[in-house]
């Protein structure tokens, strides 16, 4: 059931592309490397700026590229509010960046890696969809979420190795893999970026909330929403474009 106490949510999007892809080794900052013939950073873009439930964008890049991320976005016909501002030097900095930028008030903030450029129009709505849904917890009583997660089960059998050997073999059942986007209560996600120590590492954002203590909800994510590391990747992603004929590859396959 949505929560229908007020009036229409408002959703704003943090468009995280501010690394520098030292892994994928592409000469240029990762988000601006092209997959297919277009920038990892204007799909992303693209698939915000074609979910309804998306209102201003931010998007997050390295020092010195703000004029060439304001230049492939007006290249690219985006309509709408989009701004552009420069990271940190770690993606919890970046983050912390975009939420300055946004001034106004939005009920939610959706982040986003620019390093998933195949997550789809329809993740980016069900993750903004569960964020205002409630469920009933095992005593009853309704449960919002404060963050959602795409998360998508793990098939393969997970071993902790150290030094070349085995310690131990991970059941697999209640792991896994998480995906960006990821949609968060505005107040929620300042608030754990607020409270974690300074320096400590983040790779998501739902880490932050999860320590602060709040409720991370999870929906099915997509096996082709893939994260572009390395050059391997890429190949990878190309091969999705153009052999999946833009069938997604649901995470309960
Ligand atoms: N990111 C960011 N600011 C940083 C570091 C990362 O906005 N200081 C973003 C990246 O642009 C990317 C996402 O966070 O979209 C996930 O990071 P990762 O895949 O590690 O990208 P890079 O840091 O660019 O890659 P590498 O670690 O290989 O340098
Ligand atoms: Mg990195």
């Amino acid at each position: 059931m949505a929560d229908g106490s007020r009036g229409p949510k408002t959703v704003a999007a943090l468009l995280l592309a501010a690394g520098s892809g030292e892994r994928l080794g592409a000469g240029v900052p990762k988000a601006f490397a092209e997959l297919a013939g277009v920038s990892l950073l204007v799909r992303s873009l693209r698939t915000l700026r074609s979910s309804l439930s998306v209102g201003p964008i931010v998007i997050v890049v390295p020092e010195g590229w703000l004029s060439e991320a304001g230049r492939v976005t007006a290249d690219s016909g985006i309509a709408g509010e989009v701004g552009i501002v420069k990271g940190g030097s770690t993606r919890r900095d970046s983050v912390a960046r975009g939420l300055e930028a946004l001034h106004s008030h939005h009920d939610a903030i959706l982040c986003h890696d620019a390093a998933r450029p195949l997550a789809s129009v329809d993740l980016v709505d069900r993750v903004t969809e569960r964020l205002w849904a409630s469920r009933r917890g095992p005593a009853g009583a309704a449960e919002g979420a404060d963050g959602v997660v795409p998360i998508v089960p793990s098939r393969d059998t997970i071993k902790r190795v150290r030094g070349g050997w085995v310690v131990e073999t991970i059941p697999r059942e209640e792991l896994g893999l998480v995906q960006t986007p990821q949609a968060f209560r505005a107040e929620a996600l300042r608030e754990a970026h607020a409270r974690a120590p300074s320096g400590e590492a983040a790779s998501d954002d739902a880490v932050l909330l999860e320590a602060a203590g709040f409720r991370v909800a999870v929906v099915d994510g997509e096996r082709s929403n893939l994260k572009v590391t390395t050059e391997e990747d890429l190949r990878m992603a190309e091969h999705i474009l153009g052999t999946g004929g833009g069938i997604l590859w649901s995470s309960r396959s």
